[in-house]
């Protein structure tokens, strides 16, 4: 069985949901114009925004960061988008003298030894490229969803990204059963391995499938015990003062019915 039949459910609410991102996607492309840019990570919920900016043909340009690190097939997505849509996906990808530098420093694979170890290959790999791929824009959009986490239960429409950009977040309020179910309404191409129980992608090292009743995010960076992210986003829900992460309770998603447990 793959992610559609295990996923896709049509919800109380879901049109209204899907009225309110079109309509969140039309206004960040009448606000900022060409300073707008799609950031997808080629997994699911930006194939979903992919489909919709080709649906509605807004004028959104697309871009990715590959690490060098993704699985072939999220790599394997890029010309899909190109051939289904006819959209280019600009492509980031890290400074290879840095890389070059960091894994003769640490090796191939450091991001098991330390969190800090791992937060600098994100560096090199991700956010550095991410600065060049926001360079002269105004807004990015991303894939964000409240139920992804509990670090993002409070992922607004649109928000300062702390770096003087608008992060938009159109699928903000969508459920894993929304975006299957556009995904089944639309035909939408999507990563192979989303049928693999892996329903959130990163680069291959930091993702692995999960168990049914396990968190959302489990599959990523599972070894650690942090707050799971990479740097691209700033959490949304801080745990309060003397909380810990480990305390605050996160999502648990039921990969059986795709409904947060
Ligand atoms: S991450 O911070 O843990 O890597 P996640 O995989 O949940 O993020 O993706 C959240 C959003 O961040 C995506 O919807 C996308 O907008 C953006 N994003 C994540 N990875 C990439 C990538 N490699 N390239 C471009 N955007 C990305
Ligand atoms: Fe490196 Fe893993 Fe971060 Fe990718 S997710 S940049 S492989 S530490």
């Amino acid at each position: 069985m793959g992610a559609i039949d295990l996923y896709a459910r049509k919800t109380a609410g879901f049109d209204e949901r899907l009225a309110r991102t079109v309509e969140v996607l039309r206004q960040a492309a009448a606000d900022f114009g060409p300073g707008a840019l799609q950031s997808t990570s080629l997994g699911v919920e930006d194939m979903v925004i992919t489909d919709l900016i080709a649906r509605h043909q807004l004028p959104i340009a697309l871009a990715t960061l590959d690490t060098g690190k993704l699985h072939a097939q999220t790599l394997a997505l890029i010309p899909r988008i190109e051939q289904r849509y006819g959209l280019e996906v600009e492509v980031f990808a890290p400074v290879n003298e840095q890389v070059v530098h960091f894994v003769r420093a640490n090796g191939e694979e450091p991001m098991y030894r330390s969190v800090e170890l791992r937060k600098a290959c994100c560096g090199v790999r991700k956010l550095e490229p991410l600065a060049r791929m926001l360079t002269g824009r105004t807004a990015w959009i991303t894939g964000l969803r409240r139920e992804q986490s509990s670090n993002r239960a409070e992922v607004p429409f649109r928000e300062d990204d702390g770096q003087g950009r608008v992060k938009v977040n159109p699928l903000a309020e969508w459920t894993w059963a929304d975006v299957w179910h556009y995904v089944q309404a639309n035909d939408v191409p999507y990563n192979p391995l989303h049928d693999e129980f892996m329903p959130s992608i990163g680069c291959a090292p930091c993702t692995r499938a999960i168990a049914v009743g396990e968190d959302f995010r489990s599959g990523r960076w599972w070894w650690e015990d942090s707050s799971k992210e990479c740097g691209l986003h700033a959490t949304h829900a801080e745990p309060s003062a003397g909380e810990s992460e480990s305390q605050a309770s996160p999502l648990t998603f039921n990969a059986t019915t795709g409904a947060p447990a």
